[in-house]
């Protein structure tokens, strides 16, 4: 029988104490990332306490527990007499340049997603999802509604893109289709991208919401927006034509299998007989493989927090993945990994 002495410090009741405190990481990290000290320490150097808590108009002394803690855990650095430095991590919080970790990271740890949650047991037991009944309504209609939480989740997305994008082209060649469509995509990163490298076409579909933003985006990095034709619509009512390939990162994994299968059916209806769709995707391990991968994601963890946040969908494993696709029709041509968490799993049509 294991022994449940409290008293050895053994590697498994620190690693209990670490999950039991976790979330307050969490959320001291997100206080500090939606209050802009990181932004703060980036601009002007180190501060004390004090000017950190007048800049931000928060109680110094509970700023200070906040703070203290951070260098704890090597997200800032603490000096004699209250004062803060930055350090490699919180430079990567900033959030007053480009899409940071620091979007990723605020749209993960938001009070609605949090709401989520709380109701966790409760959305369990009735086998509904929790995001959905902490907050009457589904992440994406939630972050549509409201002005911050869509920002954040753009750039929150356009920041994994822009970190998974360069280890994809490198691997696959996207110059073997004429005509590419990012369906899900987002701003266009990724499409933009794969565009400036394969000099093919793209299109990029989304909501209006999101895609309203998308030639600014695109023009920031340098490529022609005339170059990526943008479509917006409903992927549940119907997927443009006019592409050889259609990519999908991270968006299928959003939904359940019986919206997937709806989704894939529109994307065949949509594709030529010879045209491929590419899952862009990271795929949560077999039992036999590593649990984290290059760029430090757990996709097992992940996956909990897509299935608690998104219409009862979670990232799978790629059996999983085949399997949702063959059952649509679609046969599994080959798996291309990547230097980070990313994958492409090309298929072609399987049948009309
Ligand atoms: C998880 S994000 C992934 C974005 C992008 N593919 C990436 O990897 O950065 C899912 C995207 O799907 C879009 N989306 C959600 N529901 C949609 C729908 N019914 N029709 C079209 N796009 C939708 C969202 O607006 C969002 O941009």
């Amino acid at each position: 029988m294991v022994s449940t002495s409290t008293n050895p410090n053994t590697e498994a009741k620190k690693r209990a104490f670490d999950l039991m405190l976790t979330f307050v990481k969490s959320q001291c990290v997100y206080v500090a990332t939606r209050l802009g000290i990181f932004d703060l320490l980036n601009d002007r150097g180190e501060q004390t306490v004090e000017s950190l808590a007048q800049a931000t108009n928060t109680d110094t002394e509970r700023l200070y527990f906040i703070l203290r803690a951070l260098a704890h855990v090597e997200v800032l650095a603490e000096k004699p007499g209250r004062v803060f430095a930055p350090t490699e991590t919180s430079t990567l919080l900033v959030t007053n340049q480009e899409p940071s970790v620091g979007h990723l990271l605020m749209h993960l740890i938001e009070p609605a997603q949090w709401d989520a949650w709380k109701v966790l047991p409760e959305a369990l037991a009735k086998g509904v999802v929790p995001f959905e009944l902490a907050n009457n309504k589904g992440v994406y209609q939630y972050c549509y509604d409201n002005e911050w939480s869509k920002d954040t989740f753009i750039k929150a997305m356009s920041f994994l893109t822009n970190s998974q994008v360069d280890g994809l082209l490198d691997v696959y060649d996207f110059g073997q289709y004429e005509t590419v469509m990012d369906v899900g995509g987002g701003q266009g990163g990724l499409i933009a991208n794969i565009v400036k490298r394969y000099g093919c076409k793209g299109i990029l579909f989304d909501v209006p919401d999101v895609a309203e933003t998308a030639p600014e985006y695109i023009s920031s990095l340098g490529v022609n927006p005339k170059a990526i034709e943008i479509k917006t619509g409903n992927v549940f009512e119907s997927v443009p034509t006019g592409a050889k390939a259609i990519v999908m990162k991270h968006f299928i994994s959003a939904w359940s299998d019986e919206d997937a299968m709806q989704i894939l059916a529109n994307c065949k209806a949509a594709l030529p007989d010879d045209g491929k769709l590419i899952l862009l995707q990271s795929f949560v391990p077999d039992l036999d493989e590593p649990k984290t991968e290059a760029d430090g994601i757990m996709p097992g963890i992940f996956a909990v927090q897509i299935n608690v946040a998104t219409p009862g969908g979670g990232w799978r494993t790629k059996k999983q993945f085949q399997e949702l696709f063959e059952a649509s029709g679609f046969k599994l041509e080959r798996i291309v990994k990547t230097d980070n968490s990313l994958s492409a799993m090309e298929f072609s049509l399987a049948s009309r």
